[in-house]
């Protein structure tokens, strides 16, 4: 049986190449760009470019596009395949933020589906033969969900696979993702649905994957903590082991070499360390003694800084964090641990 792709989500400010590089090493199948204006391609602005950017390592890779007219979405299209000859193109039908949805781009043309069906039909027709992907909400409010008819809408448009992200426009990114609505898309179409909102481990992700029977997965914030857990899902999946969460030096280690690639890339380690901050606090979040680091981390605009939290937190609590890894490495007949020291 072929094995169901896991997908690292877009997101914006986050999955640059280099967090791409990692999460593809971590075992990520499927990789896009974050969500790119279409009318910033046509303007050829710098920062646009830039997101386009991707490594040959990283194939499968999609480029994500936003936008609202339909003309500048297929001109942005053709000129996106013309610099960069991605492997697919994604439309953006889930953006929630204002000042996407006030241009009718993102979550907004949920709201306005023959709108969107004419962005879907535009930008197929401009990336043919290359396939072209979408990504939706289950719908605006709770009031009109409508991710069967949308999905529908797309399949005849000529869109290849949809992702759902189970949460309406109105939610954002509170509640619950609505696991119920993306196993009625998955029954509606026949092109593949992956299934995308709150999988934070390998037991969720198996339990989704029954319950709906999506042909993949979508893991967004829980990479940004924990990139080992396509790892995990993959071993999951393939009825093995799952290796326990690894050792703090090793979370440590990515995090270090993670910091000196965006150095390397901005070639200004003060600016690169400051724009990490965000992704620090996320990497830490449930390390113990969080708490304390993520407040200095707060602070932190060297790598040397870095390092020295790390060595610190290392010292403190590897005596602690020790016994228990042996412990459920034992429990667990640990096969990938080498991978993890
Ligand atoms: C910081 C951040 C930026 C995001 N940017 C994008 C984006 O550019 N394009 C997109 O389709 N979704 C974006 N999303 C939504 C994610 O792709 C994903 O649908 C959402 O986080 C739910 O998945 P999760 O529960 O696994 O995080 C973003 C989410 C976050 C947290």
């Amino acid at each position: 049986m072929n094995q169901p792709p896991l997908f690292l989500a877009p997101m914006a400010g986050v999955t640059n190449s280099i967090f791409r590089q990692i999460c593809k090493a971590q075992g990520a199948d499927i990789l896009t760009s974050e969500f790119v204006s279409a009318d910033g391609i046509l303007h050829r602005n710098s920062r646009t470019r830039e997101m386009l950017q991707f490594q040959p390592s990283e194939r499968p890779f999609g480029v994500q596009l936003f936008g609202a007219d339909p003309e500048i979405l297929a001109k942005a299209t053709s000129n996106v395949i013309e610099w960069v000859q991605p492997d697919f193109i994604d439309i953006n039908f889930g953006c929630p933020v204002n000042k996407v949805v006030c241009k009718f781009g993102g979550s907004a043309l949920l709201r306005h589906v023959d709108l969107l069906q004419k962005v879907a039909k535009a930008v197929v027709h401009a990336a043919a033969p290359l396939p072209v992907t979408a990504k939706i909400r289950i719908g605006w409010d709770e009031n009109s969900i409508n991710a069967v008819q949308v999905a529908k809408i797309l399949e005849d448009t000529g869109i290849t696979r949809i992702t759902v992200h189970g949460r309406t426009r109105q939610q954002g990114y509170s509640g619950l993702a609505n696991w119920d609505v993306i196993a009625q898309v998955v029954q509606a179409v026949h092109i593949p649905v992956i299934g995308n909102g709150d999988i934070t481990d390998a037991t969720t992700a198996i339990k989704r994957l029954q319950q709906t029977k999506v042909a993949g997965l979508m893991i967004g914030r829980a990479a940004m903590n924990r990139p080992w857990i396509f790892r995990q899902i993959r071993q999951a999946l393939l009825g093995q082991s799952i290796s326990p969460e690894p050792s703090l030096a090793y979370r440590w280690q990515l995090i270090l070499d993670h910091c000196k690639k965006e150095i390397e890339s901005i070639q200004n380690e003060e600016l690169a360390m400051r724009s990490m901050r965000l992704r620090l606090m996320a990497y830490t979040k449930n390390m113990p003694n969080s708490r304390n680091l993520r407040e200095k981390i707060s602070h932190i605009n060297s790598l040397s800084q870095l390092q020295a939290l790390a060595e610190e937190n290392i010292k403190i609590h590897s005596d602690i964090l020790l016994p228990q890894l042996k412990q459920s490495t034992k429990n667990q007949h640990l096969c990938h641990q080498d991978s993890y020291r």
